[in-house]
């Protein structure tokens, strides 16, 4: 399996690992075919995404996707973070195999859960903010850790 040299650099030094203590959107999900769990941690601040952290346990490529996702969130707003998909977190790292994509559908996944806790947490529906989570499931060839 090739992956990029983005990929293996985030893979190897990955960005904002960690937790967040006093975090306003925290969101875990997993994938139940390969077992992997990523937890995102989000400090909000008049809409804008001051602080973001992740922890994960997952393969190499989830690593990357996660750490490459909040480098792309950390600094804008809700409404960016909001749009922020899997697709453009693979172009910005050039690329991950097609068995892997479904890693980086988990990181997307984790963001859009951790906005919506945002969302709830202030009483508001996130339903119409954030829409129905894509299923890591539906892109996902094959599990090879
Ligand atoms: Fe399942 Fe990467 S998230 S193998």
């Amino acid at each position: 399996m090739l992956y990029s040299e983005k990929v293996m650099d985030h893979f190897t030094n990955p960005r904002n690992v960690g937790e967040i203590e006093d975090a306003n959107g925290v969101g875990e999900v997993g994938n139940a075919k390969c077992g992997d769990i990523m937890k995102m941690y989000l400090k909000i601040e008049n809409g804008v995404i001051e602080d973001v952290k992740f922890k994960t346990f997952g393969c190499g490529a989830a690593i990357a996707t996660s750490s490459m996702a909040t480098e792309m969130i950390k600094g804008k707003t809700v409404d960016e973070a909001l749009k922020l998909t899997n697709s453009a977190v693979v172009e910005a790292l050039e690329g991950l195999p097609p068995v892997k994509i479904h890693c980086s559908v988990l990181a997307e996944q984790a963001i859009k859960t951790a906005l919506a806790d945002y969302y709830t947490r202030q009483g508001i529906d996130p339903t119409p903010f954030v829409g129905e989570l894509k299923d890591p499931d539906e892109e996902h060839l094959a599990c090879e850790m």
